[in-house]
């Protein structure tokens, strides 16, 4: 007997400040019958998506800070909140920092450059 496969539908924000004037919103599907940490989610869209910008070297025990995102119109910690099989997740930059592409932001520079 084989086990039904199971996805997360992911829609992450994308934007490059440098080349575009405006973000748009790019789904996906990722095949998981664990419950994945958006980090780990975003690096399963990244390894199928290699132009998707996202962070992934950090210290994934909520206590660095350079994870945070806003995940479903909250601003999270991306390496302890997690997402279940079964569920959707709209991913985008945290909303008080300036993107520097896609989900990746300017720790230094606050948000004001983003448009959708
Ligand atoms: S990876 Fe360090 S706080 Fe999330």
């Amino acid at each position: 007997m084989s086990e039904k496969a199971a996805y997360i539908k992911v829609k992450v924000f994308r934007f490059d400040p440098s080349a575009e004037t405006a973000g748009r919103f790019q789904e996906y599907l990722v095949e998981s019958k664990e419950p994945l940490s958006i980090m780990a989610l975003l690096a399963k869209v990244h390894e199928a998506d290699l132009t998707l910008a996202c962070r992934t070297s950090m210290c994934f025990k909520g206590q660095c800070g350079s994870c945070l995102v806003r995940v479903n119109g909250q601003d999270v910690f991306g390496c302890t909140t997690l997402v279940k099989p079964g569920e959707a997740v709209v991913i985008e930059p945290h909303s008080k920092f300036a993107v520097i592409r896609d989900v990746v932001v300017d720790f230094f520079q606050p948000a004001g450059n983003r448009k959708e």
